[in-house]
């Protein structure tokens, strides 16, 4: 038996002490948010915070996080209020298929967590080890540095966000 904190709460995991932690969440815990890609913490899909830190879940055995702070993507916010760092997220559309996405949030949450007014390069470092095929990296880093109160472009921000939200595809097709 296996005990730690998802989400803020204790939880217990009778699973065999070597099974990946994001099997446990998955499988166990039935939290889906985390994804499985590559297997061998290359990719970053299968991050969640272990004690703050971005972590590769799907090389890490549940009894390494025993007593430990786990959060998942799920853990991030309540349903209701979303992060300031998910609300950039939506304001500059960054998910495209979303595969990445929850591995995504959770490297850039670690990052602004332990570094509140990161540099580009500071970005970089951090989310080089999350991988998107669709090519979000741009977005993302705009999301970030507007998480981080660094962007000036804060109306055009808000301008986006607010054409997102009243976009109607049956307007743009009844114009085309
Ligand atoms: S699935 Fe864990 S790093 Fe790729
Ligand atoms: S949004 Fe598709 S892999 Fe990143």
């Amino acid at each position: 038996m296996i005990s730690f904190h998802l989400n803020g709460q204790r939880v217990d995991a009778d699973v065999p002490p070597d099974m990946p932690l994001l099997w446990v969440v998955r499988d166990h815990f039935k939290l889906k948010g985390s994804k499985f890609g590559c297997g061998m913490g290359l990719c970053g899909a299968c991050s969640m915070l272990v004690d703050g830190q971005s972590t590769r879940t799907c090389i890490l055995p549940v009894a390494a996080v025993a007593n430990r702070a786990v959060t998942t993507i799920e853990g991030l916010a309540d349903a209701e209020q979303l992060t300031t760092l998910q609300q950039a997220w939506i304001a500059h559309s960054v998910p495209q298929c979303g595969y990445c996405q929850s591995g995504q949030l959770i490297s850039a949450t670690a990052l602004l967590n332990s570094n509140p007014a990161p540099s580009d390069s500071d970005i970089d470092t951090a989310m080089q080890g999350n991988l998107c095929r669709c090519g979000t990296y741009p977005r993302i880093k705009q999301a970030i540095k507007d998480a981080a109160g660094q962007t000036t472009k804060a109306s055009t921000t808000a301008a986006q966000s607010a054409a997102v939200q009243t976009f109607d595809p049956r307007h743009a097709e009844a114009k085309a």
